[in-house]
């Protein structure tokens, strides 16, 4: 598996974690219990999504820019400037689970689902975005030492 299709195979792991998120914000309104589920998926956003954003923009999209003709620049523009409403949007997420142990009205279940489900989209959206927009360029311009420098920064990023 190169670097980029470990990257796609994140994606894929994002889209079925919101799956399950998609049923957990459904039942909220039925099961108090459930939001034990809802503290587990913010720590899934914490660690795993916030990491994926940042090997992008640390490693992956640094070298894919310098490889890009002039012309195809923009869709790797609009791609990172996407990253940071949703990080915004998952820290809002943290901090409303966080606070619903002591506050659980109404009010703020509705909030809830209404942040996941936007969540749930945006996340969606952009994943597909890079799959289909993004990375076919990309592994059209990368050669073979992109590659190879791309693996490195990857598992150095990582610590492995
Ligand atoms: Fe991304
Ligand atoms: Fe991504």
């Amino acid at each position: 598996m190169d670097v980029i299709e470990r990257f796609i195979a994140q994606h894929k792991a994002v889209k079925e974690r919101l799956d399950i998120l998609e049923k957990i914000t459904k039942m909220i309104d039925s099961d108090t219990s459930i939001w034990d589920n809802v503290h587990k998926m913010s720590g899934f956003f914490d660690k795993e999504v916030k990491e994926h954003f940042h090997l992008e923009e640390e490693v992956l999209f640094p070298i894919i820019r310098r490889k890009l003709p002039s012309d195809k620049q923009k869709i790797l523009t609009e791609i990172e400037a996407e990253h940071k409403p949703i990080l915004k949007k998952l820290d809002e997420f943290k901090e409303m689970s966080a606070k619903h142990k002591k506050l659980s009205s109404r009010i703020s279940r509705e909030n809830f689902i209404k942040i996941s489900m936007d969540i749930i989209e945006s996340m969606i959206t952009h994943a597909n975005k890079e799959d289909e927009k993004l990375f076919p360029i990309a592994k059209e311009f990368l050669d073979f030492e992109n590659y190879k420098e791309l693996e490195q920064l990857y598992f150095k990023y990582l610590n492995i």
